[in-house]
């Protein structure tokens, strides 16, 4: 079949045995979030000998998938009562704060080698987040995972995602069908020379489903810290409905939503309010910003443009420069052709 300008498109037929051949090979492996359950508890009896009121949250893709994929690395960030109590409150960003995670962060990988010592443990200050990354060694522990310290924005994006995710039964398969695109593709940040976050994938995936009015807008004030439990609770997968259909539909429109309908010139994919209505000149992420901020000594790219919805005036796809713009759009064309490489 031919789409527009003449490009090929894979055949939904094709697009549908493919897709359900992905989630039975999913469904076939174990999902569910115990071992994250273990590493949660092994953490926390490490947070409990450095400071006892910190209580350790798990975000990321175990919260937002509500499934835990194997090889898959957990997000851990360790909160204070106060930080809880005001789960609505907005992240510190100086240096002094900085400067106490990291601090916290340091005691905590003493404990963590002390009592795990198989454990490969790095403690990573210079990011614009300090982070602590360990690595179980195989077996029993082999789980890895990122510890931050009295953040809260991970813990309400990943409610807010989860919360768009259980809305619509296909949302949860579609976002691990593009974020496994994204990594073969080496679009994914995660891989070198990759631009976009799985985190990132994830927005403009949820961006999709709201301009198609799959799902309704959630608020981005509802997820409050206060009110999500530091481990949420795992949410089996099931097969697709329809033998497939409708994910197959929903994957080649999401392509084509990207490829021939959002206007990344003018547009800003946002879930702080209703979809469409963001515009970079709205949020004066423009070609001057760009400039601005490469005098300050950043790369601040804005060709794609992914609004943080907790945090003031973040591009979630700064990283994507005029080259990768164009290397995006390549990728997207042939995963029309070959449903997210999965015909490939
Ligand atoms: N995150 C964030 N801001 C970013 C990147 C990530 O707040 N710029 C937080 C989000 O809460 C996200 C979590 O970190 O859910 C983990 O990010 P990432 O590893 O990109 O996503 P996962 O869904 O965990 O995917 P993967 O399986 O690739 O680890
Ligand atoms: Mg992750």
């Amino acid at each position: 079949m031919k789409g527009k300008a003449g490009r090929s498109i894979a055949a939904i037929g094709d697009v549908r045995a493919a897709v359900l051949r992905f989630c039975s090979e999913q469904l076939s492996r174990r999902l569910d979030t115990k071992p994250v359950e273990d590493v949660h508890q092994k953490v926390s009896a490490c947070v409990q000998q450095v400071d006892p009121t910190m209580t350790p949250y798990i975000f990321g893709s175990t919260v937002v998938l509500g499934v835990h994929e194997q090889g898959s690395d957990v997000d851990f960030v360790c909160l204070s009562p106060a930080d809880v109590q005001d789960g609505k409150g907005a992240d510190a960003v100086s240096e002094v704060a900085k400067g106490l995670q990291s601090g916290f962060l340091f005691r905590l990988s003493e404990v963590v080698k002390r009592e795990h010592y198989l454990w490969d443990v790095e403690l990573v200050r210079r990011t614009r987040v300090p982070v602590l990354r360990v690595k179980g060694s195989l077996g029993v522990d082999g789980v890895s995972f990122d510890v931050t310290a009295n953040r809260r924005n991970g813990v309400r994006n990943s409610a807010l995602l989860r919360a768009y995710f259980t809305q619509c039964p296909e949302a949860r398969w579609l976002s691990m069908l593009v974020k496994q695109w994204s990594k073969k593709t080496g679009l994914n940040a995660s891989v070198d020379g990759g631009c976009i976050t799985s985190y990132g994938w994830n927005i403009m995936v949820v961006y999709y489903l709201l301009r198609r009015k799959l799902v309704k807008l959630v608020p981005v004030e509802s997820c409050d810290v206060a009110n999500i439990a530091p481990m949420p609770p795992y949410m089996p997968l099931e097969t697709p409905q329809q033998d497939g259909q409708a994910l197959a539909v929903m994957l080649m429109d999401f392509v084509s939503y990207y490829l021939d309908e959002f206007t990344p010139e003018t547009e800003v994919m946002s879930l702080t309010r209703a979809a469409g209505e963001t515009t970079k000149e709205m949020l004066s992420w423009t070609k001057q910003a760009e400039d601005m901020a490469r005098i300050r000594g950043e790369r601040i790219h804005y060709r794609w443009c992914i609004e943080d919805p907790y945090e003031f005036d973040l591009n979630v796809g700064r990283n994507v420069t005029p080259f990768k713009l164009m290397l995006l759009r390549k990728h997207l064309e042939r995963a029309q052709e070959t449903a997210l490489l999965l015909l490939a």
